[in-house]
């Protein structure tokens, strides 16, 4: 199953956007992950489409924008227009529209997936498996990068990948979020993800290809 790997731009200077997406690209990179925070959802508010925008012209590597904001479902048009390539929504903030929420995406052209918070039972993604082109586990409490990961969540992927596997879905993307680290990538893959977001690990190396070849296991 192919590994890829997908900086996150929240541990980048922002205002370098655009030359930090072409360097990704240049280092390896399969995704740019593009963590979008409103206030509400999370405490912190980062960016929107329009940063989405500024960098799309700077890279050909498909934009992964994980949503971390309420009613998403009011914002996939514009990020559709800023050329998002997968829109991520959160289980937690879209209650009984979630999927709902994947099928606009999708019908927008876009790769869908949904996200569960450490906290919230793996199982709540169970639903998504068919329609979602990707599932994505946080690995942290969403709204900051550089924290550690919370090492519950390695059973948690292997609940995942199994019902994946059983229900005829083996090659599904399973992407985990936050702490993901050169010491811990190993049994982060051993335990079935695939897609792997890492921004504090990418953005403080020396030597950001070799980084992004390591974290390939
Ligand atoms: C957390 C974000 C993550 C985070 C990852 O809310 O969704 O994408 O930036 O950063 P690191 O790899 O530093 O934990
Ligand atoms: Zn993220």
């Amino acid at each position: 199953m192919k590994i890829k790997i997908a900086p996150s731009i929240l541990a980048s200077d922002f205002a370098k956007a655009g030359e930090t997406v072409e360097k990704l690209e240049k280092c390896g990179a399969d995704y740019v992950h593009c963590d979008v925070m409103d206030g509400s959802f999370v405490p912190p508010i980062t960016f929107g489409h329009q940063m989405v925008s500024s960098i799309r012209p700077h890279t050909k590597l498909p934009l992964d924008c994980h949503l971390m904001v309420l009613h998403p479902e009011t914002h996939f048009e514009e990020f559709r227009k800023a050329g998002a390539d997968i829109v991520t929504v959160h289980v937690e903030a879209c209650k009984n529209n979630l999927i709902d929420n994947l099928r606009k995406i999708k019908s927008l052209g876009m790769k869908c997936g949904a996200v569960v918070n450490p906290d919230t039972p793996i199982e709540k993604l169970f639903d998504c498996v068919p329609l979602a082109d990707m599932l994505l586990v946080m690995s942290v409490f969403p709204g900051y990068g550089g924290q550690k990961f919370i090492e519950e969540t390695l059973p948690r992927l292997e609940t995942l990948r199994l019902f994946c596997e059983k229900n005829g879905y083996p090659d599904k993307d399973i992407e985990v979020d936050g702490g993901v680290t050169e010491e811990n990538i190993d049994s982060v893959l051993h335990a079935g993800a695939n897609v792997i977001v890492a921004g504090s690990t990418v953005f403080r190396a020396a030597d950001m290809a070799k980084t992004i070849g390591r974290l390939r296991g």
